[in-house]
């Protein structure tokens, strides 16, 4: 543990006070949030995701999350992007696990399936659809599945309906992934069930309008989604924490509601979730539901509705950028832990400077023990009795600057 713990427990910010989730004990409260880089080769993270993932660990956030990572590899999104659908992946992962948690944070990973939001481009593409004309530049598109065909988007190859068989099969590729998690050396699992990914596409009445068990009422909606749940927890050593991103609301024109995301985070803690990750948005239509504004924290009244209401911890995420900010989320309650993406990509050492901000005593502890070395005695240099007489700063580098050569030795 870091010497936040040696603070006095009233004063120390919440942000740096370490949090306990079953049996783990992480460092403080700032997480990096999942971010997909689609620069996978046949699902394997490579040298790219050890950088960057390192980058984040020895800046000092609490949990280093991986991008999305398929559990299967037709759920992933584009051919490049992250997959744990084969054994031999697992070693590739291990390589990054060993790497985060030698640098005081915990990996974690989040496991998820496209759905009808796979087979097309990157985000720099803006996602567009494979086409026929990809193939002859080895993109082939390939067919998606979703809950109800008719209400997606279209795609060259048409969707495939999910059935019976294809449900279990999706749970127990989660379940077989979730396997492979523990093998690769992770300490947290995530599911990902939000932003209009395959989960996602089950809960929302805008995407889902089957006639069976999984459509239809909200219980039936949330059938799939706490199945994979129950599964995932079922496979997990219950000493670490297995948690949950959802969209607490559609996008513009959706129909999931925030009553919707309570009365799921309801359900998914009596299966054994132990933390909502609050997100919005990703599924469309045409009814009158608003899009979510994207100012500061924008999710964050999303997370205090839901932890209260729903009696589970819950992580903020979106649009927090100052240590304040992440502060007084904690402080009123809003959350038990902040999750950052884009601005841990412009400040990867975001934790340090925030500990420093919020008036910790040894903010360079959550940097390695080499950096922080140096950095302490660059602050104990301006201490330097040299550095408090003005005269004598003066005096020293006149002798510098205009000695003449034979004054200044050989
Ligand atoms: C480059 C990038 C990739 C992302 N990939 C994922 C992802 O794989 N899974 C996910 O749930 N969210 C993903 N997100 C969303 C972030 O995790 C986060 O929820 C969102 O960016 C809002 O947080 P921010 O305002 O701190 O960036 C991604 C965001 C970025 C910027």
């Amino acid at each position: 543990m870091t010497s936040s713990s040696a603070n006095n427990l009233d004063t120390r910010p919440l942000l740096f006070t370490p949090i306990k989730i079953c049996g783990l004990v992480i460092r403080n409260r700032i997480i990096a949030s999942p971010m997909c880089q689609y620069l996978s080769v046949d699902g394997a993270p490579n040298d790219w995701q050890l950088m960057h993932l390192g980058r984040l660990a020895i800046g000092g956030c609490g949990i280093v999350f991986g991008e999305e990572t398929a559990v299967e590899p037709d759920g992933r999104k584009t051919h490049n992007c992250a997959g744990l659908y084969k054994q031999s992946h697992v070693a590739s992962y291990r390589k990054i696990t060993d790497m985060i948690r030698s640098n005081g944070a915990l990996p974690a990973i989040q496991l998820g399936h496209s759905g009808r939001k796979g087979s097309c481009h990157d985000a720099m593409r803006d996602w567009r659809a494979l086409n026929n004309s990809d193939a002859e530049n080895d993109l082939p598109p390939w067919q998606v599945m979703t809950p109800t065909a008719a209400l997606s988007p279209p795609r060259p190859i048409p969707h495939k309906e999910m059935d019976q068989d294809d449900i279990n099969r999706v749970v127990d590729d989660f379940r077989t992934a979730t396997k492979r998690s523990i093998d690769a050396g992770y300490d947290i699992v995530e599911i990902h069930g939000a932003h209009g990914y395959l989960i996602h596409q089950f809960l929302s009445a805008t995407s889902n309008q089957r006639k069976d068990n999984y459509g239809g009422s909200l219980a039936n909606r949330m059938r799939f989604a706490v199945e994979v749940a129950a599964a995932v927890r079922e496979e997990w050593p219950k000493q670490r924490p297995v948690f949950f991103r959802l969209s607490a609301v559609d996008g513009k024109g959706g129909s999931w509601t925030l009553a919707d995301s309570i009365s799921l985070a309801a359900a998914l803690r009596e299966v054994g979730i132990d933390m909502i990750d609050v997100s919005s948005g990703g599924i469309t239509g045409s009814s009158n539901m608003p899009m979510v504004p994207r100012i500061p924290a924008y999710q964050a009244r999303f997370a205090s509705r839901i932890r209260h209401q729903a009696n589970i911890g819950t992580i903020a995420v979106g649009g927090i950028t100052t240590p304040q900010q992440a502060e007084d989320i904690l402080r009123s309650g809003k959350a038990d832990m902040i999750a950052m993406a884009r601005e841990l990509l412009w400040n990867a050492d975001w934790p340090a400077h925030a500990a420093q901000s919020l008036g910790l005593d040894d903010p360079f502890s959550y940097l390695p023990t080499g950096y922080a070395h140096r950095l302490r005695q660059r602050e104990s240099q301006k201490q330097m009795n040299i550095n408090q007489d003005a005269k004598l700063i003066e005096k020293n580098f006149n002798f510098f600057l205009h000695a003449s050569k034979s004054d200044s030795g050989p």
